[in-house]
């Protein structure tokens, strides 16, 4: 799956929502998502982030993708139900969701928690997921075969000293995510994770500032197993939960 080659129209036809797609994994993967056919919609919060990875898309002739604005802090389910009618008008069906968006919060003590700060994570890591996939479940089911993608993290199947809020949410993701694929194993939506491992990007500054980011894989270096997961080459995995980088 990490060395998966993917054919050059895998994603054609597909309409593929992002979160976090202006920076990061986000950005990368909407773009190789494009690459490869989709017509991506990308949501994040920062908007001249959001254009750049737009025009970046368009200037290579790929499908024109859609931008959605929005703070995933301060969204309220009632905002998700008019992005899955909007989504509804302008495509009539959501063929994949890649959840990327999260966010680190203090890496510290347990005893050191903020609690604006540890409901920031979870509403942000973890409650938008949920009431994003209900608000687009009615989109995702016109789908032929709808692949849904939660991010994960090594620090969300063991637990880890320091991590607290971060790594409480990844295994809120993980729970998630199993609870999801049993309720629709044999139907036409499947969910799993990615855990991408130690990847270049700020989050992963910001965790390790004294850091060599240099000997870390790129995200482009992990996007094999993204396309294979949002592909129909995977349509018989669900439930699982899958290593960019198995040995780190
Ligand atoms: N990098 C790693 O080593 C690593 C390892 C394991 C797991 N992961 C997971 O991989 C995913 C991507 O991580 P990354 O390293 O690419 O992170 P990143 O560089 O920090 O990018 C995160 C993206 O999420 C967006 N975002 C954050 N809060 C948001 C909000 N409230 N509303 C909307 N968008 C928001 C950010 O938007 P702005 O740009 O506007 O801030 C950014 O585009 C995350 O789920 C992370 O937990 C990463």
């Amino acid at each position: 799956m990490n060395d998966y080659q993917a054919p050059c129209a895998l994603l054609k036809n597909k309409i593929i929502l992002i979160t976090g797609a202006g920076d990061g994994i986000g950005a990368v993967a909407a773009k190789t998502y494009a690459e490869y056919g989709a017509t991506c919609i990308l949501l994040g919060r920062t908007v001249s982030k959001l254009e750049k990875v737009y025009d970046e898309i368009v200037e290579k002739g790929y499908p024109e993708p859609a931008i959605i604005p929005l703070d995933l802090n301060g969204a309220t389910p009632s905002h998700y139900d008019q992005m899955a009618m909007t989504i509804k008008e302008q495509f009539g069906q959501l063929d994949g969701i890649l959840f990327n968006a999260s966010i680190l919060g203090h890496i510290g003590p347990f005893a050191d928690i903020e609690p604006d700060q540890w409901q920031q994570i979870m509403q942000v890591n973890v409650n938008s997921t949920a009431f994003l996939i209900k608000s687009l479940l009615s989109v995702l089911r016109a789908s032929d075969n709808a692949s849904v993608i939660l991010t994960t993290s090594s620090v969300g199947r063991k637990g880890r000293s320091f991590w607290n809020g971060y790594a409480v949410s990844k295994f809120a993701t993980e729970g998630m995510m199993q609870v999801l694929a049993a309720e629709y194993t044999n139907r036409n939506i499947r969910f799993n994770c990615i855990n991408p491992g130690a990847t270049k990007t700020q989050m992963r500054a910001s965790a390790f500032p004294a850091e060599n980011a240099d000997t870390l894989k790129t995200p482009e270096d992990i996007m094999p197993l993204y396309l294979y997961l949002m592909g129909d080459d995977s349509i018989e995995i669900n439930g699982q939960s899958l290593d960019c980088q198995p040995k780190r």
